[in-house]
Protein backbone atom coordinates (compact mmCIF):
# COMPACT_ATOMS: atom_id res chain seq x y z
CA UNK A 1 0.00 0.00 0.00
CA UNK A 2 1.33 3.45 -0.80
CA UNK A 3 0.53 6.66 0.57
CA UNK A 4 -0.55 8.29 -2.65
CA UNK A 5 -3.68 5.73 -3.42
CA UNK A 6 -6.55 5.31 -1.28
CA UNK A 7 -7.13 1.69 -0.53
CA UNK A 8 -10.14 0.44 -1.51
CA UNK A 9 -11.69 -2.93 0.29
CA UNK A 10 -14.00 -4.39 -2.22
CA UNK A 11 -16.77 -6.82 -1.59
CA UNK A 12 -18.09 -9.24 -4.08
CA UNK A 13 -21.33 -10.77 -3.38
CA UNK A 14 -21.25 -13.53 -6.36
CA UNK A 15 -25.05 -14.87 -6.76
CA UNK A 16 -25.81 -13.95 -3.34
CA UNK A 17 -28.30 -12.09 -1.10
CA UNK A 18 -31.66 -10.71 -2.33
CA UNK A 19 -32.83 -7.41 -2.89
CA UNK A 20 -34.09 -7.43 0.83
CA UNK A 21 -31.19 -9.10 2.03
CA UNK A 22 -29.21 -6.21 0.48
CA UNK A 23 -30.86 -3.40 2.44
CA UNK A 24 -29.97 -4.90 5.84
CA UNK A 25 -26.68 -6.20 5.25
CA UNK A 26 -25.73 -2.68 3.78
CA UNK A 27 -27.55 -1.50 6.96
CA UNK A 28 -25.99 -3.14 9.49
CA UNK A 29 -22.40 -2.67 7.08
CA UNK A 30 -22.72 0.88 7.69
CA UNK A 31 -23.61 0.98 11.34
CA UNK A 32 -20.86 -1.22 12.12
CA UNK A 33 -18.61 1.21 10.47
CA UNK A 34 -19.94 4.04 11.89
CA UNK A 35 -19.50 2.74 14.96
CA UNK A 36 -16.18 2.08 14.35
CA UNK A 37 -15.54 5.98 13.58
CA UNK A 38 -14.68 4.19 9.97
CA UNK A 39 -12.59 7.25 8.06
CA UNK A 40 -13.97 6.75 4.44
CA UNK A 41 -11.74 9.17 2.61
CA UNK A 42 -8.60 7.20 4.00
CA UNK A 43 -10.35 3.48 2.98
CA UNK A 44 -13.17 3.04 0.34
CA UNK A 45 -15.18 0.83 0.79
CA UNK A 46 -17.15 -0.93 -1.94
CA UNK A 47 -20.13 -3.56 -2.40
CA UNK A 48 -20.45 -6.01 -5.69
CA UNK A 49 -24.64 -7.02 -5.13
CA UNK A 50 -26.60 -8.97 -8.11
CA UNK A 51 -27.79 -6.54 -10.39
CA UNK A 52 -31.45 -6.91 -9.18
CA UNK A 53 -30.50 -5.30 -5.81
CA UNK A 54 -28.46 -2.47 -7.06
CA UNK A 55 -32.01 -0.16 -6.90
CA UNK A 56 -32.63 -0.94 -3.47
CA UNK A 57 -28.96 -0.64 -2.48
CA UNK A 58 -28.74 2.69 -4.32
CA UNK A 59 -32.36 4.24 -2.56
CA UNK A 60 -31.06 3.20 0.82
CA UNK A 61 -27.35 5.15 -0.02
CA UNK A 62 -28.80 8.15 -1.18
CA UNK A 63 -31.25 8.06 1.30
CA UNK A 64 -28.74 7.29 4.69
CA UNK A 65 -26.26 9.62 2.79
CA UNK A 66 -24.11 6.61 3.28
CA UNK A 67 -20.51 7.03 1.92
CA UNK A 68 -20.18 3.09 1.05
CA UNK A 69 -19.73 2.49 -2.83
CA UNK A 70 -21.16 0.13 -5.08
CA UNK A 71 -21.27 -1.17 -8.41
CA UNK A 72 -22.67 -4.45 -10.61
CA UNK A 73 -20.59 -7.83 -11.29
CA UNK A 74 -20.18 -7.79 -14.66
CA UNK A 75 -21.45 -5.71 -17.98
CA UNK A 76 -22.40 -5.88 -21.80
CA UNK A 77 -19.83 -4.96 -24.03
CA UNK A 78 -22.42 -3.12 -26.21
CA UNK A 79 -24.81 -0.08 -24.55
CA UNK A 80 -27.93 -1.00 -26.26
CA UNK A 81 -29.94 -3.21 -28.22
CA UNK A 82 -30.88 -7.22 -28.92
CA UNK A 83 -28.58 -8.59 -26.50
CA UNK A 84 -31.48 -10.58 -24.15
CA UNK A 85 -29.98 -10.70 -20.79
CA UNK A 86 -27.62 -8.30 -20.80
CA UNK A 87 -27.27 -4.77 -18.74
CA UNK A 88 -25.85 -2.09 -20.33
CA UNK A 89 -23.16 0.04 -18.48
CA UNK A 90 -25.50 3.24 -18.74
CA UNK A 91 -28.48 1.32 -16.74
CA UNK A 92 -25.31 0.84 -13.84
CA UNK A 93 -24.49 4.14 -14.44
CA UNK A 94 -28.25 5.85 -13.76
CA UNK A 95 -28.11 4.07 -11.24
CA UNK A 96 -24.71 5.83 -9.47
CA UNK A 97 -22.52 2.72 -9.50
CA UNK A 98 -19.13 3.71 -9.47
CA UNK A 99 -17.70 0.59 -9.81
CA UNK A 100 -18.00 -2.40 -12.49
CA UNK A 101 -16.62 -5.90 -11.95
CA UNK A 102 -14.88 -6.74 -15.45
CA UNK A 103 -13.57 -10.63 -16.62
CA UNK A 104 -13.93 -12.11 -12.90
CA UNK A 105 -12.09 -15.39 -13.58
CA UNK A 106 -15.87 -17.47 -12.87
CA UNK A 107 -17.16 -15.23 -15.93
CA UNK A 108 -13.67 -15.97 -17.97
CA UNK A 109 -14.19 -19.68 -17.40
CA UNK A 110 -18.63 -20.42 -17.37
CA UNK A 111 -19.22 -17.81 -19.51
CA UNK A 112 -16.20 -18.38 -21.82
CA UNK A 113 -15.05 -14.24 -21.47
CA UNK A 114 -11.83 -14.04 -23.80
CA UNK A 115 -9.51 -10.95 -22.57
CA UNK A 116 -10.59 -9.49 -25.88
CA UNK A 117 -14.08 -9.43 -24.09
CA UNK A 118 -12.59 -8.31 -21.05
CA UNK A 119 -11.10 -5.59 -23.25
CA UNK A 120 -14.11 -4.56 -25.09
CA UNK A 121 -16.21 -4.86 -21.65
CA UNK A 122 -13.50 -2.12 -19.68
CA UNK A 123 -13.80 0.30 -22.40
CA UNK A 124 -17.84 0.03 -22.45
CA UNK A 125 -17.70 0.84 -18.48
CA UNK A 126 -14.85 3.56 -19.26
CA UNK A 127 -17.57 4.99 -22.13
CA UNK A 128 -19.90 5.14 -19.26
CA UNK A 129 -18.15 6.74 -16.79
CA UNK A 130 -17.41 3.86 -14.53
CA UNK A 131 -14.22 2.45 -12.62
CA UNK A 132 -13.81 -1.15 -14.08
CA UNK A 133 -12.26 -3.52 -11.76
CA UNK A 134 -10.52 -5.81 -14.40
CA UNK A 135 -9.88 -8.85 -12.75
CA UNK A 136 -6.79 -11.15 -14.14
CA UNK A 137 -5.25 -14.35 -12.25
CA UNK A 138 -3.81 -17.65 -12.89
CA UNK A 139 -4.92 -20.91 -12.87
CA UNK A 140 -3.15 -23.61 -10.49
CA UNK A 141 -2.07 -25.08 -13.90
CA UNK A 142 -1.03 -21.84 -15.35
CA UNK A 143 1.40 -21.59 -12.35
CA UNK A 144 2.94 -24.58 -12.47
CA UNK A 145 3.48 -24.28 -16.32
CA UNK A 146 4.22 -20.41 -16.45
CA UNK A 147 5.06 -19.35 -13.19
CA UNK A 148 3.37 -16.72 -11.09
CA UNK A 149 3.09 -13.25 -13.08
CA UNK A 150 2.87 -14.45 -16.86
CA UNK A 151 -0.52 -15.06 -17.51
CA UNK A 152 -2.15 -12.28 -15.20
CA UNK A 153 0.18 -9.82 -16.70
CA UNK A 154 -0.95 -11.25 -20.66
CA UNK A 155 -4.31 -11.00 -19.40
CA UNK A 156 -4.13 -7.56 -18.54
CA UNK A 157 -1.47 -6.59 -21.66
CA UNK A 158 -4.72 -6.64 -23.71
CA UNK A 159 -6.77 -4.55 -22.11
CA UNK A 160 -4.55 -2.26 -21.27
CA UNK A 161 -3.90 -1.89 -25.25
CA UNK A 162 -7.22 -0.55 -25.69
CA UNK A 163 -6.86 2.01 -23.17
CA UNK A 164 -5.91 6.13 -23.31
CA UNK A 165 -3.18 7.04 -20.52
CA UNK A 166 -5.55 8.27 -18.60
CA UNK A 167 -8.29 5.61 -18.22
CA UNK A 168 -9.48 5.36 -14.76
CA UNK A 169 -9.44 1.76 -13.84
CA UNK A 170 -8.73 -0.81 -10.77
CA UNK A 171 -6.80 -3.94 -11.29
CA UNK A 172 -7.50 -6.76 -9.21
CA UNK A 173 -5.26 -9.88 -9.06
CA UNK A 174 -7.18 -12.51 -8.47
CA UNK A 175 -5.00 -16.18 -8.95
CA UNK A 176 -7.97 -18.62 -9.46
CA UNK A 177 -6.91 -21.68 -7.31
CA UNK A 178 -7.01 -19.51 -4.33
CA UNK A 179 -10.37 -18.04 -5.23
CA UNK A 180 -13.10 -20.12 -2.57
CA UNK A 181 -10.19 -22.56 -1.53
CA UNK A 182 -9.50 -20.95 1.85
CA UNK A 183 -5.95 -21.06 0.76
CA UNK A 184 -4.46 -17.65 -0.30
CA UNK A 185 -1.78 -16.79 -1.82
CA UNK A 186 1.11 -15.36 1.03
CA UNK A 187 1.40 -11.22 0.41
CA UNK A 188 4.86 -12.04 -0.87
CA UNK A 189 3.79 -13.84 -3.62
CA UNK A 190 0.94 -11.44 -4.31
CA UNK A 191 3.18 -8.20 -4.05
CA UNK A 192 5.34 -10.03 -6.61
CA UNK A 193 2.55 -10.80 -9.19
CA UNK A 194 1.16 -7.09 -8.26
CA UNK A 195 4.33 -5.27 -8.74
CA UNK A 196 4.63 -7.37 -12.29
CA UNK A 197 1.29 -5.93 -12.73
CA UNK A 198 2.20 -2.59 -11.66
CA UNK A 199 5.22 -2.77 -14.07
CA UNK A 200 3.05 -3.72 -17.03
CA UNK A 201 0.65 -0.56 -16.80
CA UNK A 202 3.90 1.82 -16.66
CA UNK A 203 4.98 0.36 -19.63
CA UNK A 204 1.76 0.82 -21.45
CA UNK A 205 0.24 4.02 -20.23
CA UNK A 206 3.40 5.58 -18.25
CA UNK A 207 4.66 5.85 -15.27
CA UNK A 208 1.63 8.37 -13.87
CA UNK A 209 -1.22 5.91 -14.82
CA UNK A 210 1.15 3.07 -12.88
CA UNK A 211 1.85 5.18 -10.12
CA UNK A 212 -2.23 6.25 -9.46
CA UNK A 213 -3.59 2.80 -10.24
CA UNK A 214 -4.92 0.86 -7.64
CA UNK A 215 -4.68 -3.08 -7.57
CA UNK A 216 -6.20 -5.35 -5.42
CA UNK A 217 -5.21 -8.87 -4.20
CA UNK A 218 -8.75 -11.37 -4.07
CA UNK A 219 -8.32 -15.00 -3.27
CA UNK A 220 -9.62 -15.98 0.38
CA UNK A 221 -8.99 -12.94 2.06
CA UNK A 222 -10.06 -12.55 5.50
CA UNK A 223 -9.69 -10.26 8.25
CA UNK A 224 -7.19 -12.43 9.56
CA UNK A 225 -5.05 -12.23 6.53
CA UNK A 226 -5.92 -8.81 5.01
CA UNK A 227 -3.03 -6.89 7.23
CA UNK A 228 -0.42 -9.07 5.38
CA UNK A 229 -1.30 -7.94 2.37
CA UNK A 230 -2.04 -4.27 2.99
CA UNK A 231 1.77 -4.48 4.28
CA UNK A 232 3.27 -4.84 0.88
CA UNK A 233 4.31 -2.15 -1.49
CA UNK A 234 2.14 -2.62 -4.56
CA UNK A 235 -1.33 -3.89 -3.14
CA UNK A 236 -4.00 -1.37 -2.71
CA UNK A 237 -7.03 -3.30 -1.01
CA UNK A 238 -8.91 -6.52 -1.64
CA UNK A 239 -11.88 -7.73 -3.49
CA UNK A 240 -13.45 -10.18 -1.23
CA UNK A 241 -15.80 -13.44 -1.61
CA UNK A 242 -16.87 -15.72 0.63
CA UNK A 243 -15.93 -13.32 3.52
CA UNK A 244 -17.55 -10.39 2.45
CA UNK A 245 -20.93 -11.68 2.71
CA UNK A 246 -20.63 -11.64 6.89
CA UNK A 247 -20.98 -8.04 7.88
CA UNK A 248 -18.26 -7.89 10.80
CA UNK A 249 -15.68 -9.92 8.98
CA UNK A 250 -16.22 -7.19 6.14
CA UNK A 251 -16.33 -4.33 8.43
CA UNK A 252 -13.16 -5.85 10.09
CA UNK A 253 -11.34 -6.32 6.94
CA UNK A 254 -12.44 -2.75 5.81
CA UNK A 255 -10.45 -1.54 9.82
CA UNK A 256 -7.62 -3.51 8.10
CA UNK A 257 -5.33 -0.10 9.77
CA UNK A 258 -6.11 -1.44 12.84
CA UNK A 259 -4.63 -4.61 12.29
CA UNK A 260 -1.19 -3.28 11.39
CA UNK A 261 -1.55 -0.45 13.83
CA UNK A 262 -1.04 2.60 11.57
CA UNK A 263 -4.39 4.41 12.27
P1 LIG B 1 -13.11 -15.58 -1.97
O1 LIG B 1 -12.77 -14.39 -1.12
O2 LIG B 1 -14.36 -16.29 -1.55
O3 LIG B 1 -11.92 -16.49 -2.13
O4 LIG B 1 -13.45 -15.03 -3.45
C1 LIG B 1 -12.58 -14.13 -4.05
C2 LIG B 1 -13.24 -13.58 -5.25
O5 LIG B 1 -13.47 -14.27 -6.22
C3 LIG B 1 -13.64 -12.16 -5.21
O6 LIG B 1 -13.98 -11.70 -6.47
Amino acid sequence: MAVNRTPLIAGNWKMNLDHLQSIAFVQKLAWALKDAKHDYASTEVAVFPPYTDLRSVQTLVTADKLDLRYGGQDLSQHDSGAYTGEISGAFLAALDCAYVIIGHSERRQYHAETDEIVASKTVAALRHGLVPVVCVGETAEDLEQHGPSAVPVAQLAVVLAALDADADIVVAYEPVWAIGSGQAATPEQAQQVCAALRASIAEHLGEAAAERTRILYGGSVKAANIAGFMAQRDIDGALVGGASLDVDGFASIARFRQHVGTV
